[in-house]
């Protein structure tokens, strides 16, 4: 019967084989399970020879970059950390449409990933977390698991670097690769991580993309997702957010009137993302995430609750 460490060791053995033993092998991180469990199992196999690329786009949420690359240094992988979030702000200025965001960060991933990428000597292998249901969705046409896809997708990396394709999560379920990463250590905080997507706050925040704009959303979801954590929440939804809304509302403080930014919190149950139901949280727990990020985040004087499920409406907003 399937058990994780049987997996791992098939696994390591089977990679051991394929990946010559001078072979230098480039993976990109994301903070996320997959990626993160496919780097560890590639470590076990080849150590330092796997370069692990984890890039900055500016679009994280708060803290993550930092904390992530330490944990990725804490388990021992050879991981470079590329922060490159003014080349993203750049790329994004103006932009106010969801697929042409999601364009320019997918072409600026690509562009910073691919430089990177070509500092490795001796690349012969580019690594990908791929598990079974990307597999199944890649031929299937979605919703946005076709977006999905072109965000994973590397772009024309492999055939210009003459690399082949190694993905040796590609037949485990999600379930499966989280008994996997507990196996090989990987600490809770990346384990039960909620999915993010890839173009991240740049599709949470609506309209055009300033770095004061993500500053602000940073806070404010910074704010929801630890209060989700400390009532033990966090583990009960399948995903939660902020989106900053590009409308300002009249609010009141002390004496003056003020004209200031509107948040939606975004929580849902879900078991796979296609569908989802808005997440029936306490109305004390959201009385407190409103007074907070409305007390300590200045420039956001209103938050409203998304009580919207999927379909018809969508998980994020763009
Ligand atoms: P929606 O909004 O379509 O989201 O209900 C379903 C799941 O997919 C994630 N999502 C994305 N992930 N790139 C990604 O990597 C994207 O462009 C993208 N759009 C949505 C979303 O966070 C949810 O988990």
């Amino acid at each position: 019967s399937w058990t994780p460490e049987h997996f791992v060791d098939s696994a390591v053995a089977a990679l051991q084989n394929t990946i010559g033993p001078d072979d230098q092998v480039i993976l990109g991180l994301s903070g996320g399970v997959d990626s993160s469990v496919a780097a560890l199992l590639l470590h076990r196999a080849i150590g330092p020879r796997l370069h692990g690329i984890f890039v900055d786009n500016g679009l994280l949420r708060q803290d993550e970059f930092a904390s992530v690359l330490k944990a990725y240094e804490g388990l021992g992988l050879n991981v470079t950390g590329v922060e490159a979030s003014s080349e993203f702000y750049t790329a994004l200025a103006g932009l106010s449409d969801p697929e042409q965001k999601r364009k320019a960060i997918g072409r600026t991933f690509i562009e910073v990933f691919d430089r990177e990428a070509q500092k490795v000597e001796g690349a012969r292998w580019l690594a990908q977390g791929t598990i079974y249901p990307d597999v199944i969705e890649s031929v299937s046409v979605h919703g946005s698991s076709v977006t999905i896809k072109s965000h994973h997708n590397v772009g024309g990396l492999p055939e210009k670097m003459n690399l082949k394709i190694v993905e040796p999560l590609r037949m485990l379920f999600k379930d499966e690769v989280r008994e996997v990463g507990a196996t090989l250590g990987l600490p809770g905080e990346i384990l039960n991580r909620h999915p993010f997507p890839g173009p991240g706050l740049g599709i949470r925040i609506l309209g055009d993309i300033t770095p004061e704009k993500v500053d602000l959303l940073q806070r404010a979801d910074g704010v929801f997702i630890n209060l989700l954590k400390e009532h033990g929440l966090y583990d009960k939804v399948w995903q939660a957010g902020v989106m900053l809304l590009p409308v300002q509302s009249v609010g009141v403080m002390g004496d003056e009137r003020t004209y200031e930014r509107v948040v939606a919190l975004r929580a849902v149950t879900s078991v796979d993302g296609m569908t989802a139901d808005w997440a029936h949280l306490p109305y004390e727990f959201l009385a407190e995430v409103s007074n907070k990020i409305i007390n300590q985040v200045r420039g956001i004087n209103r938050v409203v609750y998304d009580i919207s499920s999927k379909p018809p409406a969508t998980i994020e907003w763009e």
